[in-house]
């Protein structure tokens, strides 16, 4: 059997380099040809003229089973394990793990995410992994003695909350898997001990992020001799290696017990100035992560959040993440429209965007950590709800953001993998640090990177966090409470019930709106997952009040309709977010990775 695989890279760079891999030593086998029985034939996109993806992209095809990661070498780890027998969890945190130590901006065991569980037999699961704060979090701790928001919930050891990642991969192994953890763990130590070729990607994002990680201890490993990893050299972490070692023997306490977990604690005690008070430290910059914070974490096994369109089931994430309750608001709001109008058209824009800013009302003012505030759920995933909202949509004309009907006033980076395996199980992932290399703070002798999610909080409610969201009190922070996350892995089901799509990625709250553009894509506009993933996308998140969109994506005399229907419109050059996905066709797998980003689908 080939194992077969694609590559797709927004930088030309990394084109080059996945192109002469590609031609090197992988036959690609692949099909556009995804008109299984439970759906109708893919109809050709059509996109602007100028539009920098090209419709009729090839995706990877494969007939037993597919893992598509924003890091190659992480999909080959998945593909290895599934190969070896195991199935779509052990694979699934293989990547996890190996993408801790192949793709350090985002893969992670600082960090923390969500996973969604779909087995062909009909059971499913949601497991929150996301970071908690520590013990001694408090409401206002990121604001200086004049009460304004400092920057120490990004940057530095002030920013982490306490990591879910180790405690999230092995729960689920142990819960669904069918392997031992050397066993499933066994590609990410290979990689890290023996090390691998860095990539033009990785090179390229140390370079980006090279003042970040040149304030803390991460210089040493990444900025080997002053200067950013080459590309073509091998990188070795033995640090990493180790860390993971013992992960491997003691399971998640050799990470939340024992000599990591007192590492944890001594880099946040490095470097606090003297005489700084207990309540003071954060807003100084000093980490505050003890280790009883790091012995009491505990990952939280959930329902997965269930809503419908137009027939088909979406499992997602239920709070501490706002993902699914948002993609499945916005979907029932264009639900309660007989039918779509025309991709691309001012009117597909306007009420798609609408949908986005009604259920962004929503998520920035209700959603929080459910064991700490109560979340109307049934009230923002229920279809008359969503009907009343969708009448309040004017047929041709913006409504400005404190205007719309549920409007309260409130006083980049990530990753994702979907695995699916030769039974039909699948798994879809989205980790993150939350910015590139989290907050920079690597932890010497463990060799890992901390993140900087404490910024998902909001740490002044009323004020902006680094995505420009303006969330309320119920997101406010309290020790021991999960930051609302807008990470939204969902796998879609058909309308028999099988698998059809997992898909999920990263761009904090663009991440909700891009999911939702590729499943309407898929499901209303009939691409292909390939064109799903290509064609343009905008996005709205209620406030502020700018419709943006990407460059070239929209026609000229749409922006002008759209412009007179009253909204602000932002171009950008990409939506700043990227999927990864996997969509059932006819005979097996397509996998397909955001042309948006760099990352390989590979199947078997
Ligand atoms: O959980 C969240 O919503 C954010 N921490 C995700 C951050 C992210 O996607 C950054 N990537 N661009």
């Amino acid at each position: 059997m080939n194992q077969v695989r694609t590559w797709f890279a927004v930088r030309s760079s990394h084109f080059w380099l996945g192109l002469l891999v590609v031609a090197a030593c992988t036959p690609s086998v692949s099909t556009t040809s995804d008109n299984s029985s439970a759906l109708p034939p893919r109809e050709a996109a059509v996109f602007p003229a100028g539009w920098r993806y090209t419709s009729g992209r090839t995706a990877a095809f494969a007939e037993h089973g597919m893992v598509a990661s924003n890091s190659p070498l992480a999909s080959e780890a998945g593909v290895e394990i599934l190969r070896a027998g195991g199935n779509a969890v052990d694979a699934a945190v293989a990547v996890g793990f190996a993408m801790a130590v192949t793709y350090p901006e985002a893969g992670n065991i600082g960090g923390g995410g969500y996973m969604i569980v779909r087995f062909a037999d009909g059971r499913t699961a949601a497991l929150d992994y996301r970071e908690m704060a520590a013990g001694a979090a408090f409401r206002d701790m990121y604001l200086d003695s004049a009460g304004n928001l400092t920057k120490m919930g990004l940057v530095g050891r002030a920013a982490s909350g306490v990591p879910g990642a180790v405690a999230g991969l092995t729960a689920a192994l142990a819960k669904y898997g069918t392997m031992s953890l050397d066993k499933v763990m066994a590609p990410a130590i290979r990689l890290a001990s023996e090390g691998f070729i860095v990539d033009s990607a990785l090179a390229r994002s140390v370079q980006e992020k090279d003042s970040l990680i040149r304030r803390f201890a991460g210089a040493n490993i990444f900025l080997p001799g002053g200067k950013s990893l080459a590309p073509g050299s091998r990188f070795v972490q033995p640090d990493l290696a180790q860390t993971l070692r013992r992960i491997a023997r003691e399971g998640a306490s050799g990470f939340y017990h024992g000599p990591v977990a007192e590492m944890i604690a001594a880099e946040m005690r490095r470097d606090c100035p003297q005489g700084v008070g207990e309540r003071q430290r954060a807003s100084h910059g000093c980490g505050i992560i003890t280790t009883r914070d790091l012995a009491a974490y505990q990952p939280a096994w959930r329902e997965p959040l269930t809503t419908t369109y137009r027939g088909y089931t979406l499992l997602s994430m239920p709070p501490s993440s706002s993902g699914g309750i948002t993609v499945g608001e916005s979907l029932n709001i264009l639900e309660a429209y007989s039918a779509l109008p025309r991709f691309g058209t001012a009117e597909y824009f306007h009420v798609v965007a609408s949908a986005f800013q009604l259920a962004f009302t929503d998520r920035n003012s209700k959603l929080g950590d459910p064991a700490f505030v109560n979340v109307p759920i049934a009230q923002l995933t229920s279809k008359d709800y969503a009907r009343r909202l969708q009448q309040t949509i004017a047929l041709d004309r913006h409504t400005p953001t404190e205007q719309v009907a549920n409007y309260a006033r409130e006083g980049t980076e990530t990753t994702n993998y979907a695995v699916v395996d030769s039974h039909g199980n699948a798994v879809e992932t989205t980790t993150t640090l939350n910015s590139l290399y989290g907050s920079g703070v690597l932890i010497r002798g463990a060799g890992f990177f901390m993140n900087d999610e404490m910024d998902d909080f909001a740490s002044a409610p009323g004020k902006a966090n680094q995505f420009g969201l303006i969330q309320g009190e119920q997101n406010a922070i309290a020790p021991g409470k999960r930051m609302l996350s807008a990470m939204s892995p969902t796998i879609v089901l058909d309308q028999r019930g099988n698998v059809l799509l997992a898909l999920g990625g990263r761009g904090g709250p663009r991440i909700i709106t891009i999911v939702t553009q590729v499943i309407l894509n898929v499901l209303d506009n009939r691409m292909n997952l390939a064109d799903a993933m290509s064609a343009p996308r905008i996005h709205h998140q209620a406030l502020p009040d700018t419709l943006r969109y990407e460059r070239d994506g929209v026609e000229d005399a749409t922006l002008e309709r759209l412009k007179a229907m009253g909204y602000a419109m932002k171009a950008q050059g990409n939506i700043e977010g990227s999927l990864t996905a996997i969509m059932r066709v006819r005979g097996g797998y397509n996998g397909v990775i955001d042309p948006r980003s760099a990352g390989a689908a590979i199947g078997y």
